[in-house]
This record gives structure tokens, C-alpha cells and sequence, in this order.
């Protein structure tokens, strides 16, 4: 299984957002997370799609787009004319889900989607072959910095194991206090797209060796998975 890190930038300095995303493309990062937040889904206000075009002006790296807003679809051209190359809608938030996936798909990206912490599998089960990514939220969405909720870890390898049944490429992504410590396990349960804000930008070991250590403890959880 691949280890795909995708740092998010709600941890960087925004004074210095372009440095902070070249360094951690330099560092290897497998693309760039942008939270997305409205203060209605969630209870903090981040940024919008004037953001994600500055950042497709420094960066090659795939742009990941975490939508934690009410009425996603209302918003999927701006954030792909902007520069999106994935757009992440929640199940929370889309009462017609297989459609916002397939206006994602329209738009020529690739599309996941977004599960809180208490949303439960069956609820994406029959969407499940039609996105590209399935996240799973591991805090609950809004702040980074926070603790995993343990409890998350059974349902990564539920949905590890629906896809594997499948035997469709769907990657399994976990957001939310991804650090040294809950890497390996959440590898171990199945995840291979790792989102991490504070254990990358708010490093006190500095980028390089900190996504260093992150890649090497996720390697280890597959092996022993
Ligand atoms: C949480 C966001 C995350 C956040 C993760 O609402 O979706 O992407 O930045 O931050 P850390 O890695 O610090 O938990
Ligand atoms: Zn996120």
C-alpha cells in the first residue's frame, strides 16, 4: 500500500503560506490538504477559493480541497476554476450525495467524501464505488491540534475492508491528530492517504524530518498490517 501524506495547511503561517507549502513539497508531500471551513458545518471560518488559486501558483502538487461547508454544491466550480484537483464533500452535508459526486466528476476531478467521527459506514456503503476517496474523519472537524478519537480506528478498517472487496483503487484517508504516535495504528487499520496539520507545520524537529518520521511510521503500521 502506498503512503500518501497530505499536509494541511491550517497549521502553517498564512503570512508565509507559499514558503510553507514549497517546503513541504520539497520534503515530499503527496499533495497539499486546504480546509475548507464556513462556520455553520463547523464551528471555525478558514478560507475560500481565492486561496487555492494562489496556491496553483506555487505549487505543482496536487490540491486537495476539504469542502466543510453547508450546500457544497454550490461551490464545487469555483474551488475546480480556482485550481482543485480533489474536492472532499461530507456525507453531512449532501442529502443527494451521488449527485454532488457525480457534479464533482463533471468538473473533470476526482471526488471523496467526508465522514464525522459518529457518522456511520452504511451511510456512504452505496456510494462507495463511485468516489476516488473515502475520509474519515478522525476528530471532529473545525480545529486542528486536536487528539484522535480512538474509537475511529474500527471504522478505518471497516471501510478498509469494503473496499478491498470491491478491488476498486479507492483510497482510505484519515484527517485529525495524525502525529508520530497514531500513525502507525491508523496504517496498521488500512489508511493510506494520512492528512496531518500541527504534527508537520507545528514541528518542533522542523518539516524535513517530521513528514521523515511520519512516512516511516506509516510504512511500518502496513507492513504490520
Ligand atoms: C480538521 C481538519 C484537518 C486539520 C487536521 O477539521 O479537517 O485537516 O487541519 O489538523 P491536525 O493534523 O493538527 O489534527
Ligand atoms: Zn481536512
Amino acid at each position: 500500500m502506498n503512503v500518501h501524506i497530505a499536509p494541511s495547511i491550517l497549521s502553517a503561517d498564512f503570512a508565509k503560506l507559499g514558503e510553507e507549502v514549497r517546503a513541504v513539497a520539497e520534503h515530499g508531500a503527496d499533495a497539499i490538504h486546504i480546509d475548507v471551513m464556513d462556520g455553520h458545518f463547523v464551528p471555525n471560518l478558514t478560507f475560500g477559493a481565492p486561496i487555492v488559486a494562489a496556491l496553483r501558483r506555487v505549487t505543482t502538487l496536487p490540491l486537495d480541497v476539504h469542502l466543510m461547508i453547508e450546500q457544497p454544491e454550490r461551490y464545487l466550480e469555483q474551488f475546480v476554476e480556482a485550481g482543485a484537483d480533489m474536492l472532499t464533500v461530507h456525507v453531512e452535508t449532501c442529502p443527494h450525495l451521488h449527485r454532488t459526486v457525480q457534479a464533482i466528476h463533471a468538473l473533470g476531478v476526482r471526488a471523496g467524501v467526508a465522514l464525522n467521527p459518529h457518522t456511520p459506514f452504511e451511510l456512504i456503503r452505496e456510494v462507495l464505488p463511485d468516489v476516488e476517496r473515502v475520509l474519515i474523519m478522525t476528530v471532529n472537524p473545525g480545529f486542528g491540534g486536536q487528539r484522535l478519537i480512538p474509537r475511529t480506528l474500527g471504522k478505518v478498517a471497516q471501510i478498509r475492508a469494503a473496499i478491498a472487496a470491491l478491488d476498486q483503487p479507492i483510497e482510505l484517508g484519515v484527517d485529525g491528530g495524525v502525529d508520530r504516535e497514531t500513525i502507525a495504528d491508523l496504517a496498521r487499520s488500512g489508511a493510506d492517504v494520512f492528512v496531518a496539520g500541527s504534527a508537520i507545520f507545528g514541528a518542533a524537529e522542523g518539516i524535513a524530518e517530521a513528514m521523515a518520521a511520519l512516512r516511516a511510521a506509516a510504512r511500518r503500521g502496513h507492513q504490520a498490517g
